[in-house]
């Protein structure tokens, strides 16, 4: 065993996967430590209508529901702002020169490895920080990158995007891009948006860049088509949430007893997706000393999948002081790239 490992460390020079990767885990894996993990589930299931944080759908096989969801027809998101960045890769690698790219939310980094390519197409030094609550989908991307591409650094971060933004620290290389793409902004609330980009501007230097999707507003059917899935893959994925608030929280959800619901409100311009009770009963969440009572009918809101308008959401970075240097979209104006950079609020 020793042998063999050093006779390995031997022909591989520095490049090997082991040295150019880290990982660092910010949640714990399995069960409860801090005593505040699931305060966030005991304060959903609590208050009236029920909601939880949609952080809950990424366990590790919930994030493999998600790639699932990302190849369906009807999810049009994910292959149109691939699309865009196909057409853009290399415009955004030569506005931010060698960079360290923080991905939030992460997943399986198939969208990142467009960029990666452009990057690596004008020889710029790259470093990869991935960004991913689920720490089986980042540990397997991690190592498919590195397989990949033999000269990159990643340094992997299991944890919410608020743990990580505080916890960045300063770059080695000329500047910094933090991505946000996928559309993810999309989940938090106007208020919980205008705290988010607060976060960003803490987390970013003046003259770094922030790269921002999202999904664009669009007629109903074709949104409810896209959280609607013919094959089910979406419903399935919603109803994981129960299955793991079950495993991490000891719980006793029968997910036989739920069924998916998905509609836009055309007034909050938002998809909601809640998991409905199809009758009147008490399930619990040992671990967290919780047992919670449903009606027949009554709703968990598990989901907002806000739809943006190009402009006014222009206007927000900017009132932060991210000022958006270029807007990207495809033809059917279906979904928008944003690059911004941080400004000074003074020099505004
Ligand atoms: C990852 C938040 C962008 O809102 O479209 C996909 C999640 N939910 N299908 C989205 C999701 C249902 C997705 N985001």
């Amino acid at each position: 065993m020793t042998l063999s490992h050093g006779a390995s460390n031997k022909i591989s020079s520095q490049n090997t996967v082991e040295t150019r990767l880290k990982i660092k885990r910010l949640l714990e894996p399995t069960l409860i430590v801090s005593p505040s993990a699931g305060n966030d589930v005991v304060k959903g299931l609590t208050q009236t209508p029920k909601s939880l944080p949609p952080r809950y759908f990424y366990d590790d096989f919930g994030s493999e529901l998600f790639e699932q969801i990302c190849a369906l027809s009807e999810y049009y998101l994910t292959r149109t702002e691939t699309a865009i960045l196909q057409q853009y890769a290399s415009e955004i690698a030569q506005i931010t020169g060698s960079c360290e790219l923080v991905e939030l939310g992460s997943g399986s980094s198939t969208k990142t490895r467009i960029l990666l390519d452009a990057y690596h197409q004008f020889g710029y030094s790259l470093r990869y920080l991935p960004i991913d609550v689920s720490a089986g989908m980042l540990e397997s991307s991690a190592l498919a990158l590195l397989e990949d591409y033999p000269t990159l650094q990643v340094q992997a971060l299991a944890g919410t995007y608020e743990m990580a933004l505080t916890q960045l620290e300063p770059t080695q290389l000329p500047t910094r891009m933090i991505c946000f793409i996928g559309s993810s902004l999309g989940n938090l609330n106007s208020q919980e948006c205008d705290v988010f980009f607060s976060q960003m501007t803490d987390a970013l230097e003046v003259g770094e860049y922030f790269l921002l999707g999202v999904d664009l507003q669009k007629p109903k059917h074709l949104l409810e088509a896209a959280y609607n899935d013919s094959q089910g893959v979406t419903a399935a994925f919603n109803l994981n949430m129960l299955q793991h608030l079950n495993w991490r929280f000891e719980g006793n959800f029968d997910t036989t007893q739920f069924e998916h619901w998905a509609f836009y409100n055309e007034t909050e311009n938002q998809i909601e997706m809640h998991l409905k009770s199809v009758r009147s009963h008490t399930f619990q969440l040992r671990s967290l000393n919780l047992n919670v009572h449903f009606e027949a009918g009554e709703t968990i809101l598990t989901e907002i999948s806000r739809k943006f308008d190009v402009n006014s959401i222009q206007h927000e970075l900017k009132a932060k002081g991210l000022v958006p240097q270029r807007v990207w979209t495809d033809s059917n104006q279906w979904f928008a790239l944003l690059l911004c950079q941080l400004q000074s609020l003074t020099a505004v």
